[in-house]
């Protein structure tokens, strides 16, 4: 069994990315499991705070969620062209040492999704996480491309994906990382 974890890179409960997450669990086929992880309670990046309290406990717990799993799944929103500060920061503290436990993205699976309520659907937003991703030395997966346009008319108001062909195109592409985490596993 392949145990993959997601993440929303947005904080907001009606969240279209959260939505894309939760549609996602249950595609992710009888051979993986896609577990959900927020970012919640990671406060701002601060090297004081690093160095007086160490590594803040949301951090520290989704580090551990990381570290169980066989492979990362960023659901990343798009702003300003670009990666959302909230989501960029959380991953600047992942990127951090802590004490004990080994470096969360070297070599790891990671792929990227996202949702936007505009017409291309987090296309820059995942282009410009490729250096951040190439940085950390993670070992990304590009056999699939999901960018959810339009996100009002694909999820429902309560956030449920409403639309047929995103949801195929939402399980082709969660079980083929699904199938590249277990080969890199094998290896
Ligand atoms: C500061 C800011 C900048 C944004 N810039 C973009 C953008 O460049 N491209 C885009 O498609 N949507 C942009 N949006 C709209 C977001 O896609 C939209 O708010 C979306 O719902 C955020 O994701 P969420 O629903 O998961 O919270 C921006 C939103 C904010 C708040």
């Amino acid at each position: 069994m392949v145990s993959l974890l997601g993440i929303s890179g947005s904080l907001r409960a009606s969240s279209f990315n959260t939505a894309l997450l939760r549609a996602a669990q249950p595609l992710a086929g009888d051979s993986a499991r896609l577990d959900a992880a927020t970012l919640h309670g990671i406060p701002l990046y601060d090297g004081d705070l690093e160095q007086r309290e160490g590594t803040p406990a949301a951090v520290r717990t989704l580090k551990e969620q990381i570290l169980a799993s066989d492979g990362l799944l960023l659901v990343s929103p798009e702003y300003n062209n670009g990666v959302p500060g909230v989501f960029k920061n959380a991953v600047d503290w992942l990127s951090r040492p802590t004490p004990g436990l080994p470096d969360v993205f070297r070599e790891r699976p990671v792929a990227v999704i996202g949702a936007s309520p505009g017409g291309f659907g987090t296309i820059l937003s995942q282009a410009h996480w490729l250096p951040v991703l190439r940085t950390l030395g993670t070992h990304t997966w590009q056999g699939g491309r999901l960018m959810v346009s339009r996100a009002s008319s694909v999820f429902g108001e309560d956030g449920t994906l409403q639309d047929d062909k995103v949801r195929q195109q939402l399980g082709e592409f969660v079980q083929g990382f699904a199938a590249f985490v277990a080969g890199t596993k094998r290896g």
